[in-house]
């Protein structure tokens, strides 16, 4: 941790960080025990050919998803991990973070910073004009709340449908700014990802199972450029094999331990 500790205080960090960092918030991670894709077959629930399917065929099921997922992430709030990166960001020690997270929480916690590379649960967008809007958490839960209550399945088809809008530019459907598989990732969140690579000399990995490509080559591709990688999570996983320095605990305790030392050591602004 010592070692650590001076990494961190150099700053030039920039952060990778998957669903393990928002598990102390409450949102279940995707892979492992409790997992969402536990739950829900990922081959049907997150590729846009059978969601959409779907859509048309048992609407049921995906009202029960959606409502599921965006339950979870209306409560969530960041945790103690998200904020210290939020200070780091504040204290000019953190270039930014590369998020693989749609919850909204890393904004929320107050960094500017952020390449959200598989897009944002609150985030609509038009595929033709490009035109892009972010609803409110309001807005969500009205429509959370009135797919719950709907028995007839055109009419929840039909529901469904309407909850992404329509463009006000060019009159298209909006369609979801989460990326599902196999399609590509936003060329401008990885645009950021790649410069905050550049301008960092670290990479602190926190709670990914770095299983999911083309987003799993960014730590790879940071160790290539020389940064030092530091992997963030309770469990033994593949990023342990390229880690400098790999902590075996939650993301929450890791920063309590590393921002408790900075606060005691005149980083009092941060
Ligand atoms: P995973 O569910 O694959 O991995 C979560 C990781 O977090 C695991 O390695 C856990 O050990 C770790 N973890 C659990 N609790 C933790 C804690 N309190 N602190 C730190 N780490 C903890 O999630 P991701 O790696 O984010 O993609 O998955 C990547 C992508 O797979 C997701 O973005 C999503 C999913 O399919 C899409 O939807 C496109």
């Amino acid at each position: 941790m010592d070692k650590i500790i001076s990494i961190i205080r150099k700053g030039k960090l920039v952060a990778f960080c998957g669903a393990g960092i928002s598990s102390e918030s409450g949102i279940p991670t995707f892979r492992g025990k409790n997992g969402l894709w536990e739950k829900y077959d990922p081959y049907l629930f997150a590729a846009q050919d059978s969601f959409n399917n779907l859509l048309l065929t048992n609407p049921f099921s995906l009202r029960d998803f959606i409502v599921d997922i965006y339950k979870t992430i209306l409560l969530a709030k960041p945790n103690h991990a998200h904020s210290s990166l939020a200070h780091l960001e504040n204290a000019g020690l953190l270039a930014g973070i590369i998020t693989q997270n749609i919850d909204n929480l890393h904004y929320e916690a107050g960094n500017k910073e952020v390449a959200e590379i598989h897009g944002n649960a609150y985030v609509f967008l038009c595929k033709e004009c490009g035109h892009k809007t972010k609803k409110k958490k309001e807005e969500i839960e009205d429509f959370i709340y009135s797919i719950e209550k709907e028995d007839k399945k055109n009419k929840l088809t039909k529901e469904l449908l309407s909850f992404t809008g329509i463009c006000p530019r060019c009159n298209n459907r909006l369609e979801s700014g989460v990326v599902f598989f196999g399609q590509e990732l936003p060329s401008r969140e990885i645009e950021k990802s790649y410069q905050y690579i550049n301008r960092s000399l670290t990479m602190v990995c926190i709670g990914t199972s770095a299983e999911v490509y083309p987003a799993a080559n960014l730590p790879y591709y940071a160790k290539e450029k020389g940064l030092k990688i530091i992997n963030i999570n309770p469990t033994v996983n593949r990023l342990d094999e390229i880690a400098d320095f790999s902590i075996h605990k939650k993301a929450v305790d890791f920063f309590k331990e590393i921002m408790a030392y900075l606060d005691a050591n005149n980083y009092k602004n941060l």
